[in-house]
């Protein structure tokens, strides 16, 4: 879509006051498909030239009626719309779709640049949450997406694993723990003995002490306290590995919490020097004005904190990798944390502050509401996965009971009805898991997407286009121009996804895309179509798969060829 979008900024460019990449960075979809392909919104060139915005965009229009690359040129109000010519659109998106020299969707604009993203970063010695799984799914999606665009992307597991909790968690173990329980079912065990430790230090506060005290000697390098917490992170790192390969999401680094401990004293020292720090108490605060509450580096036994380690952590982050970008995928319950961790490294003088930022995500709620450690109550996402498989079985014993290897695409689908449940929606909402509605064959859900590309195999195992250019007027239909259409906003969706840091525009995409196909489908008769009809659809069908496989496989779901 590259030379329309060109040919139309160039001649916008003319009128003097605007330059072409700016003109085509104005460049919008309208609200319908029907008002045309491209609109340009006339309201800069209208202040750089003094004149209405709907008088400049009627000039536009009529100058650039008859330009061979579109169809229709008009004016709507302020609005300038073009309809790109049908037969040559045909002709572009298939041949950029098939064609093999780039691959359709990818481009070079992040190419030299690093993007670090932070994402999934589970507790560890605590069950792999599906509250975890949101940061897991939205964070691998957002790191093949900017793969897609040229980015080098670094992708870091901000493990869970220092602080108070595992003061707790030894103190707990050295009351209740067992060494043999805890080789059977780690996490188990230590969830039990921790949520143990809660309910006793209601009866009895000298526990809390206790906990503290271990922490405290654990960050004194105490070899006791030292080698129980090196079982607990092994342990549960066996435990979140099994997970992240079911998920296909991977990590350049496992990085935890505890990786920045020799760092932390430098970072309270710059700050010191710069004269930051303020003695609250005998805990060490950074004030940060009126709009939020100070940032804790140290309390007042001398111990560490969540918000230390952060800081920590982007300064050697920064000072590896220099990134463009780093992304921050939490819960939006950790908004303050952020905004007060980027006002620090602000104060700092750190001018790559405002390349940090929070994308933050909202709760995912079963029917049995949400979940929460510390009252043992979780829903362990491993379950949930397996569940998932185990129902996309029962339905395709049901709907095809001849299938091969059924084992493999029930894993294919349920996997990723799960992923695509989270990732269909705008990230800072909720989401309500349900699940009859995340295995629906023709709701809103991955399965619809993947049963699309699947029937599609199943066209073209019958018959192969065998030519692969046709004259683009044989396409007459709405539905294949409708189809058309969305071919060609596949890019934009990718890019869409990538300004805003939501899948959610690429999942929404996607399924427009399966919607479209099947009206195409149901409307256009496509194997006993007149032959250069038939070759020209199943031309058409086939950009549709690599499009549909392509952009499933950029949310981290798999495309089965049967199902
Ligand atoms: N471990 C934290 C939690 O489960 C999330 C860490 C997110 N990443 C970060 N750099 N703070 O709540």
């Amino acid at each position: 879509m590259e030379q329309y979008r060109k040919t139309i900024a160039g001649a916008i460019a003319e009128t003097g006051v605007i330059d072409p990449a700016e003109a085509e960075l104005l460049l919008e979809f309208p609200p319908d498909a029907s008002m045309g392909d491209f609109a340009f919104p006339c309201f800069t060139l209208a202040r750089r030239l003094k004149q209405p915005p709907h008088s400049i965009a009627e000039t536009l229009a009529a100058k650039l009626d008859g330009v061979h690359l579109f169809s229709k040129v008009t004016s709507v109000g302020p609005y300038v719309n073009f309809t790109i010519s049908r037969p040559l659109l045909a002709q572009e998106v298939l041949s950029s779709v098939l064609g093999e020299e780039v691959e359709y969707g990818h481009s070079d604009t992040g190419n030299g640049k690093v993007v670090v993203i932070d994402f999934s970063s589970p507790n560890i010695a605590k069950p792999f949450s599906v509250g975890h799984l949101r940061s897991t799914v939205i964070g691998g999606a957002l790191g093949r997406i900017y793969k897609s665009q040229g980015y080098e992307v670094v992708g870091i597991n901000h493990l869970g694993d220092w602080g108070t909790q595992f003061g707790k968690l030894i103190a707990a173990f050295k009351r209740w723990g067992s060494r043999e329980q805890l080789r059977a079912q780690p996490v188990s065990h230590l969830l039990e003995i921790y949520v143990k430790f809660h309910r006793e230090a209601e009866k009895e506060p000298a526990l809390e002490e206790e906990g503290r005290l271990w922490f405290k000697r654990l960050e004194e390098g105490n070899e006791d306290a030292r080698l129980l917490w090196e079982q607990f992170r092994d342990l549960s790192l066996e435990e979140f590995r099994r997970i992240y390969s079911l998920l296909s999401v991977e990590f350049e680094h496992f990085h935890g919490e505890s990786f920045y401990n020799d760092k932390l004293n430098e970072a309270i020292k710059v700050l010191e020097n710069k004269g930051l720090i303020k003695e609250s108490q005998g805990a060490l605060v950074v004030d940060l004005g009126e709009e939020m509450p100070p940032c804790m580096l140290k309390k007042q036994d001398g111990a560490t904190l969540y918000a230390t380690r952060e800081i920590a952590a982007a300064i050697y982050r920064y000072g590896q990798y220099q990134f463009e970008k780093m992304l921050y995928v939490v819960g939006a319950d950790q908004s303050l944390h952020f905004k007060q961790v980027f006002a620090v490294l602000e104060l700092m003088g750190f001018e790559w502050a405002e390349k940090c930022e929070h994308v933050p995500f909202g709760l995912i709620r079963f029917e049995d509401g949400k979940m929460s450690t510390r009252q043992g109550k979780v829903v362990l996402l491993e379950e949930v996965l397996n569940k998932a498989i185990d129902l996309s079985l029962d339905i395709i014993k049901q709907k095809n009971p001849g299938l091969e290897q059924k084992e493999k695409v029930a894993r294919q689908i349920g996997i990723g009805a799960v992923i695509f449940a989270d990732l269909a929606n705008d990230r800072i909402k909720d989401v309500e898991f349900e699940w009859e509605k995340v295995l629906d064959f023709s709701g809103d859900t991955a399965p619809y997407i993947q049963y699309a590309h699947a029937r599609i195999c199943s066209i073209l195992r019958k018959e192969q286009p065998w030519e692969k250019t046709v004259p683009g007027e044989i396409y007459s239909s709405p539905e294949e121009e409708r189809l058309l259409v969305s071919l060609s906003r596949f890019p934009a969706a990718v890019s869409r996804s990538l300004e805003l840091n939501k899948p959610s525009v690429l999942a929404r995409y996607l399924l427009d895309l399966a919607r479209d196909f099947n009206h195409f489908y149901h409307n256009c008769p496509v194997l006993q179509a007149e032959a250069g009809l038939r070759n020209a659809r199943l031309l058409l069908a086939m950009a549709v798969r690599v499009v549909l496989a392509r952009g499933l496989r950029l949310l981290g779901i798999a495309a089965p060829e049967e199902m």
